[in-house]
């Protein structure tokens, strides 16, 4: 039976992944030379800042090009550009529709928690002014392992105590589907379908979630 809803944050709740790009991508010039595009950005969404520097220098075979001194200097300075961007975000950076969704989801009385590998996650989502929205917040600094491994989703699921097969897991990332999928959960990706492919249940976009829907399709593979 449906008890919990487990989300991720960047590009499920608000659009911070322009932001990470943006910000990875002038450290990535500046300290390496290594010029990243809206591909190599899709393969970043949803791993955390270490996994997604080390992607960036393998994309530009400079994976052994420099000490995890360097590496954490340079994921600083990213964090320090990221800061920046997201410092105006207020509530009318929620993505269109899910405020509304958020409230029919506690209005039909189901938990809720945030699956997001960013350490920022709490910051946003006070910003945001849905701290009250989410029973839980999982902290990714006490992670093993990051997404694709289900790690994160069975800990947002166990913070709301909640069974793996109570859950539905909202994704706008590959690698995120693929640990909700790995968890047990039901998928649901918001995106291009071509990249969330292997999702249960997909809307385009955040416009078109609906709770009915979801309901229903989770029913149906429950029985
Ligand atoms: C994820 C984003 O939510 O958080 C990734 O999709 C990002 O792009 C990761 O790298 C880590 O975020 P932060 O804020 O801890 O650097
Ligand atoms: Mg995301």
């Amino acid at each position: 039976m449906l008890k919990g809803f487990v989300f991720d944050l960047d590009g499920v709740i608000t659009d911070t992944a322009q932001y990470h790009y943006e910000a990875w991508k002038r450290v990535a010039e500046e300290e390496t030379g290594i010029v990243i595009d809206e591909s190599v950005n899709e393969q970043l969404k949803g791993l955390s800042r270490m996994d997604s520097l080390n992607t960036i220098l393998k994309f530009g075979h400079k994976e052994e090009a420099y000490t995890d001194t360097e590496k954490a200097v340079m994921a600083s300075e990213k964090n320090d550009y990221y800061l920046k961007l997201i410092q105006n975000m207020t509530p009318a950076d929620i993505l269109p529709g899910m405020k509304e969704f958020l409230e029919a989801v506690k209005a039909a009385g189901y938990q809720t928690a945030i699956a997001s590998a960013s350490k920022n996650a709490p910051a946003i989502i006070e910003r945001l002014g849905l701290i009250r929205d989410f029973d839980g917040i999982v902290d990714p600094t006490l992670l093993r392992h990051g997404k694709p491994d289900p790690e994160i989703f069975e800990r947002a699921a166990a913070l709301i105590n909640l069974d793996n097969s109570e859950v539905v897991g909202m994704e706008d990332a590959a690698a995120g589907i693929a640990g909700i999928n790995a968890a047990g959960q039901f998928s649901v990706g918001i995106g291009d379908p071509r990249i969330l492919e292997d999702a249960d249940l997909i809307f385009r976009s955040t416009n078109e979630v609906d709770l009915g829907a979801i309901e229903a399709v989770f029913n149906t593979k429950d029985n």
